[in-house]
């Protein structure tokens, strides 16, 4: 039987020398010894792997952190300028734990809100696709498990590769040289956006960002100026996320007639895993439907691992997969979802198994 402790093991050799992997193997240590981190997850033990219970949790203490609950801990946080050596940090952490046992038990509840703006790479990749085979360049985008809906801002980033580029020069968020293989831009327009989350973040609050933050990982300073550019653009171009399930929400938007001409895209990054068994097969039957109605292209970057396995067993780490299933009434229909590429957990880099 798995333990907790064999995954944050698992993880913590999957991680760099730093915070995040003292921390991970002391977490290990501690739930062996029935310690705080023991007491914070007793609901957990049997959870599968594809919760990533040790993400939720690393996030909650990290909010204490950036909330200035705990200022004393900053000093091992990078993104916070901090320098001290995590060796030994964990004497430190452990009394934090301690004092915080029910914000950090909350803290669990709640699925990775991992908002990552550099899975737009993918989504755009994915968008190219979709609008060359079905000659419909105005796209109505529809984002499932969309977090603060920063991805639903894909065309206000400037993304760019050897030889060709996407979006405005002028965007305070460049991702740049990120795509390994052949990329045609095709011109597109987004006609309507919009995103569903079982909690949806709002930006437009300090403690939305704050939250946010929290997820991305203290060393990975990059990450944090991307979110940074990203929560600024969002503050000029806010998007609605709705707060519900992507099955019921995708039903209900799917169900009127859509504009004629348009494009639906339906797209989600790193969601699938945490969703049940059943939103799963909801969400493939209301697409499966919708089909014959409206041209529709269903793109998604998602692990290969746990997409289906979700037995106690503990596969082995694969990168996501970006796939796209076009279906234009009367034209073309991708039997199954077509895989354009492999792609890093964070959006990049994307590894091009075809030309989109
Ligand atoms: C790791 S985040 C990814 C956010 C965003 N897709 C991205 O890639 O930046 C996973 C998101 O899925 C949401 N989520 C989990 N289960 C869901 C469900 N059944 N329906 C809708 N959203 C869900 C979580 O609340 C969380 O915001």
């Amino acid at each position: 039987m798995i333990t907790l402790a064999d995954r944050f093991r698992r993880h913590a050799r999957m991680m760099p020398d730093g915070l995040y992997r003292t921390l991970l193997l002391a977490m290990a240590e501690d739930w062996q010894s029935g310690g705080v981190v023991a007491e914070i997850c007793r609901d957990w033990a049997a959870a599968p792997g594809s919760a990533v219970v040790q993400l939720r949790l690393l996030a909650g203490i990290q909010r204490l952190v950036l909330s200035g609950a705990e200022p004393r801990l900053a000093v091992y946080y990078p993104n916070l300028g901090g320098t001290a050596a995590p060796d030994g940090a964990w004497q430190d952490f452990e009394p934090v734990l301690r004092r915080h046992v029910g914000e950090l038990r909350a803290a669990l509840a709640i699925a990775p809100q991992t908002n990552e703006p550099g899975r737009s790479v993918p989504l755009l990749l994915g968008l190219f696709d979709a609008v060359r085979r079905s000659g419909l360049p105005s796209v109505r985008l529809l984002e499932l498990g969309a977090s603060a809906g920063l991805n639903l801002l894909v065309d206000e980033f400037f993304i760019a590769g050897d030889g060709w580029s996407y979006g405005p020069a002028t965007s305070p968020l460049w991702l740049v040289d990120a795509v390994d293989g052949p990329v045609t831009p095709v011109p597109f327009a987004v006609v309507q956006r919009r995103g569903c989350d079982l909690a949806p973040v709002d930006v437009s609050t300090a403690e939305g960002r704050l939250w946010l933050t929290s997820f991305v990982w203290p060393h990975h300073l990059h990450r944090h100026v991307r979110l940074r550019a990203a929560l600024a653009i969002a503050e000029s171009r806010p998007v609605v996320v709705d707060q519900a399930s992507a099955s019921s929400w995708l039903a209900s938007v799917l169900e009127p007639p859509a504009a004629d001409g348009v494009l639906t895209v339906v797209w989600h990054s790193i969601t699938r895993q945490y969703w049940p068994v059943e939103e799963i097969a909801a969400t493939a039957w209301v697409l499966g439907t919708a089909r014959s109605r409206m041209p529709i292209a269903h793109i998604a970057m998602e692990s290969p691992v746990f997409q289906n396995d979700r037995s106690e067993g503990e596969p082995e780490y694969r990168p996501a997969e970006l796939t796209v299933q076009l279906s234009v009434p009367g034209g073309l229909a991708d039997p199954e979802p077509v895989l354009l590429g492999t792609v890093a957990d964070h959006g990049v880099p994307v590894r091009l198994a075809t030309s989109p």
